[in-house]
């Protein structure tokens, strides 16, 4: 990546966590080290949080974890409290205020009760409760998934905060061959999740949701993939 860098770079956009790969969490020196190469050669970082955000992996963002601050941010989904359609770039203010007002239309862009949801969503976050609880919830899907992986239901698990990547494994005689079938499975017991690709699907549980819900989905993944 840093090799990537030359005079035409103006910024380096990733996601501190990749969601549609699977959750792939990057190893600890990662963040830091793109920082680094970013400050270093005058480039913008810009975090597209669009998934990892708003205390989905237990910090308000998720380049928090590993104590990096990006240039610019991107917000969506949970913003509109995964109701209304809102997003937003957040960031330093002098990036920001390179776009004046009338600069940047769009024909939805700040529809009212969108940006009232929005700000809603921003005060639940404002008090640590919801991160709070992605941690304590994320250590019971963690501990839960450990234990379909160890009874060999599933091949591997990459997990931080609430939220999960899981993959099947295909050659298990009876198990789900796809992560598509897998889902497919859990449709038929009432439990959404998506597949990403191939043999992976994600799980990004509510952060509002109960212990007991929580199990059930559980219950209904081990029961799907036996
Ligand atoms: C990581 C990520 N970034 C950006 C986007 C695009 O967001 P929007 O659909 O709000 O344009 C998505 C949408 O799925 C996403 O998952």
């Amino acid at each position: 990546m840093v090799d990537a860098i030359d005079d035409t770079t103006v910024a380096v956009l990733l996601e501190p966590v990749q969601g549609e790969q699977g959750v792939v969490v990057p190893p600890d020196d990662y963040l830091p080290a793109v920082r680094a190469a970013c400050t270093a050669r005058g480039v913008l970082l810009v975090a597209d949080e669009v998934q990892s955000g708003l205390g989905r992996t237990g910090s308000t963002l998720a380049c928090e974890r590993w104590g990096v601050r990006p240039d610019l941010v991107t917000l969506g989904k949970a913003l509109g409290g995964g109701i209304v359609p809102v997003s937003a770039v957040v960031g330093r203010s002098d990036v920001l205020g390179v776009l004046t007002a009338g600069t940047h239309g769009s024909t939805f862009g700040g529809n009212p009760m969108a940006c009232a949801v929005g700000l809603a969503v921003v005060e639940l976050l404002s008090t640590g409760d919801l991160q709070r609880r992605a941690l304590d919830l994320g250590a019971v899907l963690r501990g839960r998934l450990d234990a379909l992986v160890a009874e060999g239901l599933l091949a591997r698990v990459r997990t931080i905060g609430l939220w999960a990547g899981l993959d099947v494994d295909a050659s298990r005689a009876g198990g789900p061959a796809t992560g598509r079938e897998l889902a497919e499975r859990l449709l038929a017991r009432g439990v959404l999740a998506k597949d990403t690709h191939g043999a992976t699907i994600r799980l990004a549980p509510p952060l509002t949701i109960t212990d007991q819900d929580l199990h059930l989905a559980l219950d209904r993944l081990a029961d799907a993939l036996r």
